[in-house]
This record gives structure tokens, C-alpha cells and sequence, in this order.
């Protein structure tokens, strides 16, 4: 499974790249708007730095939501670098736009993904990713993970060649879970990837190994 980083904090991202397990990095509106990203240009320099920063995906937002302009903003998203993606909203526009950028060479991540038939149509529309937000899914009394396996499925018995991305993931526990259930991508806040490395007996068996490493210095 590929590990994405979901920010727009360069920090979070420097320091999960200097992990060295690091594939990718999403965005969106919302996380830029909460690093203080404001005004076109700087959005599209934003989207550089995240380039030079990391050698993976890099997926960058669509903030228009009619076909026309979908297609003329992700042109200029993709044109940033050749790692980009160009994350498109699940509607029709989107579908449709999804399809065009396939059809030209631009690859992309539908987004906003809340049921298996969204997935299916974003599929076949050829998204390079499709992303299911499990949290949000699980904040509204519904079980999220219960969507990615789902998914999965279909995509296997059916052939689909699109990545299942899970986003919208809130803990450690989501993304091994997203892992269980087939996901190929989880897209992860900072502390649910260092989340990962922790566990008391590690603490307390490393405590240990390094008290009695003294007796022998
Ligand atoms: C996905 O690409 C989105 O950026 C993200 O995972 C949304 O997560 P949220 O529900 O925590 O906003």
C-alpha cells in the first residue's frame, strides 16, 4: 500500500518525506485556506514547492465545478509538474472532465467519494485514483471502511484499473484497517502515519535495551 501525506503544511510534509516511506501528497481547498495560501499564484508556487519537495503524486484541487473550466484550471494544475494530478469533484462535470483528461494525458483523482457507484463511474471515466473519505463517512453514523472493501471488490471481480485512495483517514487504527480492506493508497494527517511507530512495549523494551547497553559501554 502507497502512503500519501493530506496537507498542506511543509513542515508535515518534510517530516513525513524524511521518513523515506512517503508516495505522494493530497491537498485540497480547505488545507491550503489552513496554511494561509491565498490568491492564484501562490496557490500554483504552493504546488511547486510540494513538487520539489517530494517525488510522488502530487494532487492538486479543481476549484471550478463546470466543464469547461474544470478542463482549462486542471491544464494549468498539470502544466506545474509532471508528477501532478488533477483532483476533480465527483459530479457529472466531473466525470466528464475525468474522461477528457484521460483521453489527453492528464491523469486524476476524483474526489469526494461517498458510495461504490461514484467510485464505479469515476473508474471508468479512467481516474488514475478515486477517493472515498472513510471518516467523514464514519462521523455520519455509516461504517467507512464497509465503502473500501466494497470497492474493492467491484474492482477486482470487474476489472477496474483505478486506485482505491482512502482519505479522510483520523487514526493509526483507520489506516491499517484501509490496508485490511484493500485499499491501494491511504492518504494520512502526519500524527496517524507516526502514529504507526508507537506501541508501550516497544517504549518499555527500548528503555530496557538502553539501560542495560550502559552496563557493557
Ligand atoms: C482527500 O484527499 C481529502 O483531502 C481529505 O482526506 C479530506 O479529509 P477530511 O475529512 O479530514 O477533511
Amino acid at each position: 500500500m502507497k502512503f500519501f501525506i493530506d496537507t498542506a503544511n511543509l513542515d508535515e510534509i518534510k517530516e513525513a518525506n524524511d521518513l523515506g516511506i512517503l508516495d505522494g501528497v493530497t491537498t485540497n481547498p480547505s488545507l491550503m485556506a489552513k496554511v494561509g495560501i491565498k490568491g492564484k499564484d501562490a496557490v500554483m508556487n504552493h504546488y511547486k514547492t510540494i513538487c520539489e519537495m517530494v517525488d510522488g503524486d502530487i494532487s492538486a484541487e479543481v476549484v471550478t465545478t463546470e466543464f469547461k473550466t474544470i478542463i482549462e484550471e486542471g491544464k494549468k494544475l498539470a502544466a506545474i509538474h509532471k508528477n501532478i494530478v488533477v483532483k476533480v469533484p465527483m459530479i457529472p462535470d466531473g466525470v466528464k472532465a475525468i474522461k477528457w483528461f484521460t483521453d489527453n494525458g492528464i491523469r486524476t483523482n476524483c474526489t469526494l467519494i461517498f458510495s461504490a457507484g461514484q467510485a464505479m463511474l469515476a473508474a471508468k471515466a479512467g481516474a488514475a485514483y478515486v477517493s472515498p473519505f472513510i471518516g467523514r463517512i464514519d462521523d455520519s453514523g455509516w461504517d467507512g471502511l464497509e465503502l473500501i472493501q466494497q470497492i474493492s471488490h467491484i474492482f477486482q471481480v470487474q476489472g477496474f484499473e483505478s486506485e482505491i485512495l482512502a482519505a479522510s483517514i483520523r487514526s493509526s487504527l483507520h489506516i491499517i484497517k484501509c490496508a485490511e480492506a484493500g485499499a491501494d493508497v491511504c492518504t494520512c494527517p502526519l500524527e496517524s502515519i507516526i502514529g504507526l511507530t508507537k506501541h508501550p512495549l516497544t517504549d518499555i523494551g527500548l528503555a530496557k535495551f538502553v539501560a542495560d547497553a550502559k552496563k557493557f559501554a
